[in-house]
């Protein structure tokens, strides 16, 4: 048996979708920007699936530009804002967004601009305040992610962004892991990135919605495509894959009740603790710590048992390292350390008992093997 708890990693895409990609890989293969009847045809069916999404997200099409996923979207959005508005030279983001922003912001450090990192609570939430107070005349872009993508939890996106606008200051979003699960209003949101192999579409194709308006530069040189913003041939498969998998629905109540149940079993074991907010939180995430045992290997006793999981603690070779976002969170590091992510899909559901024996068992067996002597009674349960 295989069951699949990753699905912020990755997912599988549709069958659906899959059927529909195929098509443009042996019949429709043609080069959107080709003048022959095989690239026409690419471009209306592109330029069709560019007005499903931009239906999806409330948006006008050519407020969608397609990229190859969250990574470059969120380049695109921070870099090319830069780019286009030299004279700022302040960026306001958080502690606990994907590297795809820190990495980009400290780079951006050392080209010159002033980058705050803004902390979340210890459930894993930033604070509408603690952002707005860092807001100067020099702010260029305020980035905060929409959920996170390790303990799920969703940000008060909507009133940050109302606070920018009102500031006059840009606001963007990494909404890689929220968009399909989590409604979002984009009224007051400038920038937002999109992931598409996070919603079983394909990987390769995201897009970064930019509010008509929004001045902002290209940051690769080439061909042109994309309205100039994003110079490369366009992804058609991708982009028909994306398309048809906002046509699908995901059995969000089912996934929700089975989230809620395995919580329920894990709950029963000694010294866990839930990381994050269990009310402000995306309905497929369970970030779990089991107190004074080492998370990776729990991941690879689970792989055995065909449970497939993430941790935020991995052990290379040389170093043990930690979550930075767990890390921001001010938890204990016996917790840290002992962290498990599931992120569920329908493979989930009908199995939740199963899952949670085998955590469970595995928890019981690490701990007796482990070299520190846990006294469990003397943990307290968060
Ligand atoms: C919040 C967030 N942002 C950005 C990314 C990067 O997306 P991609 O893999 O499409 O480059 C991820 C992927 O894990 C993510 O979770």
């Amino acid at each position: 048996m295989e069951i699949y708890l990753d699905n912020a990693a990755t997912t599988k895409v549709y069958d659906s979708v899959a059927k529909e990609v195929k098509e443009f890989f042996l019949v429709e293969y043609g080069n959107a920007s080709s003048q022959h009847p095989i690239g026409i045809n690419a471009r209306n069916k592109l330029e069709e699936a560019r007005k499903k999404i931009a239906d999806y997200v409330g948006a006008e099409p050519s407020e969608i530009i397609f990229t190859s996923g969250g990574t470059e979207s969120d380049n695109l959005a921070l870099r090319g804002l830069a780019k286009a508005n030299p004279e700022k030279k302040h960026i306001i983001t958080s502690v606990i967004e994907h590297p795809a922003i820190i990495e980009t912001c400290k780079d951006l450090e050392k080209q010159g601009y002033k980058v705050d990192y803004v902390n979340a609570s210890k459930d894993g939430i930033v604070s509408v305040e603690d952002v707005i107070n860092k807001t100067s005349e020099d702010t260029l872009v305020v980035s905060i992610m929409h959920v996170n993508n390790e303990i799920g939890t969703i940000q008060p996106i909507e009133e940050i962004a109302k606070s920018c606008k009102e500031k006059n200051i840009y606001f963007h979003t990494d909404a890689v892991q929220g968009f399909t699960k989590v409604d979002l209003d984009l009224t007051d949101v400038d920038l937002m990135s999109v992931s598409g192999h996070k919603v079983h579409a394909p990987k390769g194709i995201g897009f970064l919605y930019i509010k008509k308006g929004t001045k902002i530069a290209a940051i690769m040189t080439g061909g042109g495509q994309e309205c100039n913003l994003r110079s490369g041939t366009e992804n058609v498969p991708g982009i028909i894959g994306l398309a048809a998998a906002l046509e699908e629905k995901e059995n969000v109540e089912g996934i929700r009740e089975s989230r809620d149940k395995i919580i329920v079993m894990l709950k029963e074991i000694p010294g866990t603790r839930f990381n994050g907010s269990l009310e402000s939180r995306v309905y497929n995430n369970i970030n779990v710590s089991f107190y004074g045992i080492e998370g990776e290997s729990l991941m690879l006793m689970l792989n055995g048992e065909g449970i497939f999981v993430s941790t935020g603690s991995a052990c290379a070779s040389t170093k043990l390292s930690e979550s930075h976002v767990l890390n921001a969170l001010g938890i204990d590091v016996l917790y840290v350390h002992g962290s498990l992510r599931l992120t569920l899909g329908s493979d989930a559901i009908g199995n939740e008992d199963y899952i949670a024996q085998k955590i469970k068992k595995k928890v019981e067996r690490l701990r007796e093997i482990s070299p520190f002597k846990l006294n469990l009674k003397e943990v307290k349960d968060e």
